[in-house]
């Protein structure tokens, strides 16, 4: 018997990275679980997949139906697709605005909005939102995602108030820079991979890259019952990032 066992979760962008990695965790750690993804394919046993695109309304409503019932209720949502976008703030045009908008913010108002029903009924809801230590730090390169993971950071904050009186719990997680497929996206895009690795990893003052399997560790605390009286807060699982003022290694 562990924390999470009788537990249903749905984990969106469960099929890829951290969504993979928190969606497995919460199995081994006797939830029953559902993932919710664009593409769910690879999604196997025990875990069950949905295929939804968190930017329609209609698709996200019916996955969230049929995991619910095969469920049997739902009381964790880890709202975590999500996309990424570079440039400053001259470099993309508005449809790119809209777009990462729709997904990484208005996907989790989607989710959210079809699980709330669900989740009243749980004696131990949690909603754990994926965002990013974009949030809370300003990073060159990244202005379009970073007002996304600010609104998500809001988002938080603004739900925590509002559903706490219902026994919704709702907290986010802020990773640095995780080691996912989609930052070996990132890195085989670079003019020099290695030495975009190496810079990544030093940003970071533990020196490495986050794993996803450290991040599936915080969402899945934020998740577990264990955790009651959490609510409202973001949790930064970036190798002291956000926190920590280092010198510089001595040549
Ligand atoms: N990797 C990092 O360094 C990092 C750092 C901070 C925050 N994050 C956040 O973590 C989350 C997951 O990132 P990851 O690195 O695991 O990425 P990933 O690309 O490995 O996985 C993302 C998953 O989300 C799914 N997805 C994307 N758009 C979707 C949509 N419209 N509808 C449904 N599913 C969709 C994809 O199919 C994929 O399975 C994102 O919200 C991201 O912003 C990542």
């Amino acid at each position: 018997m562990t924390d999470f066992t009788g537990l249903r979760a749905l984990v969106t962008g469960g099929a890829s990275g951290i969504g993979r990695a928190t969606a497995e965790l919460l199995a081994a750690r006797g939830a029953q679980v559902a993932v919710l993804d664009l593409d769910p394919s690879g999604v196997a046993k025990p875990l069950t997949g949905y295929a939804a695109d968190v930017t329609d309304d209609t698709a996200v409503r019916a996955a969230v139906e049929a995991a619910v019932a095969d469920l049997g209720g739902l009381d964790v949502l880890v709202n975590n697709a999500g996309i990424g976008a570079q440039g400053t703030v001259e470099d993309n045009d508005d449809a790119q605005w809209h777009t990462v908008l729709d997904v990484n913010v208005l996907g989790i108002v989607r989710t959210t909005r079809a699980a709330l029903p669900h989740l009243r009924a749980s004696a131990h809801a949690a909603i754990v939102n994926t965002c990013s230590i974009a949030a809370t730090a300003g990073l060159p390169q990244r202005a379009l995602y970073s007002a996304s993971k600010g609104a998500v950071l809001s988002l938080t904050l603004a739900m925590a108030a509002d559903h706490v009186r219902e026994g919704v719990r709702v907290n986010c997680v802020n990773p640095g820079t995780v080691d996912t497929p989609w930052v070996g996206r990132l890195l085989d895009a670079a003019p020099d991979p290695a030495a975009e690795r190496a810079a990544l990893a030093a940003r970071q003052p533990t020196g490495r890259l986050v794993g996803a399997d450290e991040v599936a560790g915080a969402i899945a605390y934020l998740a577990s019952p264990l955790s009651g009286a959490t609510t409202g807060t973001a949790l930064a699982v970036d190798g002291g990032m956000q926190g920590l003022r280092l010198r510089p290694v001595a040549p």
